[in-house]
């Protein structure tokens, strides 16, 4: 192996190792937002926790596709990367069925991009025909990627956030938006996320990836 290749391998861990972090934020935000809408929609404990584990295990099936979209620069994608990075939501619902989870996670991760005008992937589901904790965890997803940072662009804030979820208002389920956005103004719920987003986690750290 010659010191550029090397090079080129701890370029990769690096990468991976920053975004495996923001991967695992990323899922613990979703996953508490997610399921804090579902106990203010007043769903029972059983689905509140089920939408929590799919929170945290939603984009499980990147992993599977890692080299495409880590290390990414650009906010950009060509088509064929789109058509790859669309497949994760099938990869999840495989990933979570062969370890045994329950079949309405397997389906929450399977349906979490699909839109309630039916714009969104992988069957353009539409509706009631999606499993309500995809519908909320839809919402929840997106909003989250707005208020984090991302190698291409710094995080917006809350409220140009919540602008930009209500322009896409029609990709969402309005009873659940409005519990959701109600959350948002109401609870103290912004002051968990942005400490998952910005405060260390232990054992998270270099040490954990890089084997020192
Ligand atoms: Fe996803």
């Amino acid at each position: 192996m010659n010191a550029e290749e090397i090079f080129e391998d701890e370029k990769e861990l690096s990468y991976y190792e920053h975004d495996m972090c923001d991967a695992i934020r990323h899922g613990m935000c979703v996953s508490k937002l997610a399921s804090s809408v579902a106990a203010a929609l007043g769903m029972n404990q059983d689905m509140v926790h089920r939408i929590a584990v799919a929170g945290m295990l939603h984009d499980v099936g990147k992993l599977q596709i890692s080299p495409y979209i880590y290390g990414r620069q650009e906010s950009t994608m060509k088509i064929e990367e789109m058509r790859y990075l669309r497949l994760h939501a099938r990869l999840g619902y495989d990933i979570v069925t062969n370890q045994g989870y329950e079949t309405e996670i397997a389906q929450m991760i399977l349906y979490h991009h699909e839109n309630y005008d039916g714009s969104g992937y992988p069957y353009q589901l539409r509706g009631e025909a999606i499993p309500v904790g995809a519908r909320i965890i839809r919402v929840c997803d997106v909003f989250v990627a707005l208020i984090s940072d991302r190698p291409y662009r710094k995080a917006f804030d809350t409220d140009t956030a919540l602008m930009m979820v209500i322009d896409e208002v029609r990709h969402f389920d309005m009873k659940i938006f409005l519990t959701f956005q109600r959350l948002i103004c109401t609870s103290h719920i912004l002051e968990e996320l942005d400490g998952i987003l910005h405060e260390e986690i232990p054992g998270m750290g270099t040490e954990l990836f890089s084997g020192k």
